[in-house]
């Protein structure tokens, strides 16, 4: 089956075409990712207007240029989805009209997929997991500890109950003065910090939930960072390394407590920890994590950095593994803001007027 993943959620306009054979291993037959940094720096984060326009653009240059790429005419593909949520209202109904247009067109069928749920599959396509394993998703819009089962199968165990965690490393990198997107500019500064400097808190840590926090570390960051005005190089970098240091810890705390579960919950003795989204790609919080998931007698396992922040592969092979696990989509499916993997769950927090907060 050849499937072709469309991803407009948030500030990435991507495409992806995968292969898939009758054992179910997939190939990428073409990846594109047109990013949108330029467009969004002035204001220091992504503003959804200017990226929903910033997708109408070059969606369709995206999409021929995946085509290209794969050598394929629309007559070759079997099945065209697109990310139908959570994400950027305006975003996600660029990618779904395109992509329904697409289908449309050509005579395809079309499937709305959810970006958790891609992000959930990855590893399965570039490291050929088995089910289950333990997902943790840090990026700008996420941070949490999923329970993969099988496809289609979620179970969400924790969640940030304010900041997600690359949203602190973003808001944390606009306090010190540097540029956007925060996350690799921390990284790189906290390489020449002092992690001890700063004696930050580790948030929620002592609570025996797997529930995340960042917005009291951030405001630490603005107290900190306010106390030792005027702020030269090396404060900066001491306080990214003290943020750095904090961040690592509670993850490597909190992984040890869902692994511990993962074990008691699966009877798996040698459990596999997922990490995906951009955060996911710090060397910090990698070998955080890597610790973590050996002491409890298993393995981390990133999937390489293109395909662990928003692109259309993930997109294209969450489609197909839906596909082949023999589940029906509504292909009306329309766009949606929120859309909690584990949907029918108690919420972690609680409901705002759109349903489930986070
Ligand atoms: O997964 P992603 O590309 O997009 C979504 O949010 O879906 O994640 C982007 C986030 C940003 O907040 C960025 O600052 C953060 O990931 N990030 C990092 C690093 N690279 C990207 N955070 C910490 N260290 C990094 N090296
Ligand atoms: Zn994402």
């Amino acid at each position: 089956m050849i499937v072709l993943g469309i991803e407009t959620s948030c500030d990435e306009t991507a495409a992806g075409i995968i292969r898939t054979d009758e054992t179910g291993q997939g190939r990428i037959l073409a990846d594109v990712i047109r990013g949108q940094v330029e467009a969004h720096r002035a204001f220091g984060g992504v503003v959804p207007e200017i990226a929903a326009r910033a997708h109408v653009e070059v969606v369709d240059a995206v999409v021929g240029q995946a085509m290209r790429d794969a050598g394929l005419g629309f007559a070759d593909i079997d099945l065209v989805a697109a990310t139908a949520g959570p994400g950027l209202i305006g975003g996600l109904l660029v990618g779904l009209t395109t992509g329904k247009a697409v289908a449309s067109a050509a005579g395809l069928p079309f499937r709305g997929i959810n970006h958790l749920e891609a992000h959930a599959l990855t590893a399965r396509l570039t490291d050929g997991l088995d089910f289950p394993y333990l997902l943790l998703l840090v990026s700008g819009g996420h941070s949490q500890f999923i329970l993969v089962e099988g496809v289609g199968r979620y179970r969400r165990w924790g969640t940030t109950i304010d900041d997600a965690l690359g949203e602190a490393f973003d808001k944390t990198a606009k306090l010190l003065g540097l540029p956007y997107p925060g996350g690799p500019e921390v990284e790189k500064r906290a390489l020449t910090g002092d992690p001890k400097r700063f004696a930050f808190p580790r948030p929620l840590a002592d609570r025996p939930d797997l529930a995340l926090s960042f917005a009291g570390l951030k405001t630490a960051v603005r107290l900190a960072a306010e106390r030792t005005h005027p702020l030269d190089d090396q404060a900066i970098a001491d306080i990214c390394a003290s943020f750095q240091a904090a961040v690592a810890d509670v993850l490597a705390i909190k992984s040890a407590r869902a692994l511990a579960r993962f074990r008691a919950e699966t009877g798996s003795d040698s459990p596999a920890l997922v990490a995906a989204g951009g955060v996911a790609s710090n060397t910090a919080v990698r070998a955080a994590l890597s610790r973590a998931a050996g002491d409890a007698g298993g393995r981390l396992v990133v999937p390489p950095p293109r395909l662990c922040t928003d692109n259309g592969v993930m997109i294209a092979w969450a489609a197909a593994e839906r596909v082949a696990a023999g589940l029906d989509d509504d292909p009306a499916l329309t766009a949606r803001p929120r859309w909690p993997l584990d949907a029918d769950a108690a919420p972690l927090v609680g409901y705002g007027r759109q349903g489930v907060k986070v």
